[in-house]
């Protein structure tokens, strides 16, 4: 993957970790890395005009109109083998996959979580992490299997909680940190610096 890596986001909602990786793509942060696509299955979804601006590609789907998951995996599939996909970054894609994504990207395929898995995984982990009263959270950046949030762990950074502060504020912390973090994970992996061993990762 170390020549040119072509990569596919994955996105239900704000995008700002498709912008972040899109910015370091484009600032050269990416280690020859370049967002190529975006996949989405929300039409009205902020990340949406995020793409559009950006003149990236947009695949846009209604999970409703399929009667199985497999099946519109096996169309999004069929997109990401004509554009040459390397790698797929799920950033705030708010579903599970099946075997038919997962197996041919396995080992290529990453999600970002805004906590430290395998506490609070699923959605609205900042809010279960802050209403459990927890005094370090963060994020992870872990390898995609059809499980929730159960694939190996590639990254993690903790975040403290600060006395007094409110979710609002831990939340936009967490984010900074996603969106600084996750274009270095996927950078290690477009330079071809990741080597996995089961669940066991090294970087560098
Ligand atoms: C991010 O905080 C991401 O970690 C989270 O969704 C948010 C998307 O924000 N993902 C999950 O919870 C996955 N289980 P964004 O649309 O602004 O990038």
């Amino acid at each position: 993957m170390s020549q040119g890596c072509r990569i596919a986001v994955f996105a239900s909602g704000n995008g700002s970790n498709f912008q972040a990786l899109l910015e370091a793509s484009r600032e050269g942060r990416l280690g020859g890395g370049e967002i190529v696509l975006l996949v989405c299955d929300k039409p009205n979804a902020f990340v949406v005009e995020r793409a559009r601006q950006a003149g990236v590609e947009t695949y846009l789907f209604r999970p409703k109109e399929y009667a199985r998951r497999e099946d519109y995996e096996a169309e999004i599939a069929a997109r990401l083998t004509e554009l040459e996909i390397d790698l797929v970054a799920l950033a705030g894609y708010m579903r599970l996959l099946t075997p038919v994504l997962v197996s041919p990207y396995a080992g290529r395929m990453l999600n970002i979580h805004p906590s430290l898995l395998p506490a609070f995984p699923g959605t609205d982990a900042i809010g279960q992490a802050w209403n459990y009263g927890v005094k370090i959270t963060g994020v992870t950046v872990h390898l995609v299997d059809e499980g929730m949030d159960t694939g190996t762990i590639v990254a993690q950074e903790a975040v403290t909680v600060e006395p007094g502060e409110d979710v609002d504020s831990l939340t936009a912390r967490i984010h900074q940190v996603e969106q600084r973090l996750y274009p270095q994970v996927v950078k290690q992996f477009a330079e071809g610096r990741v080597r996995v061993n089961g669940r066991k990762v090294e970087l560098g």
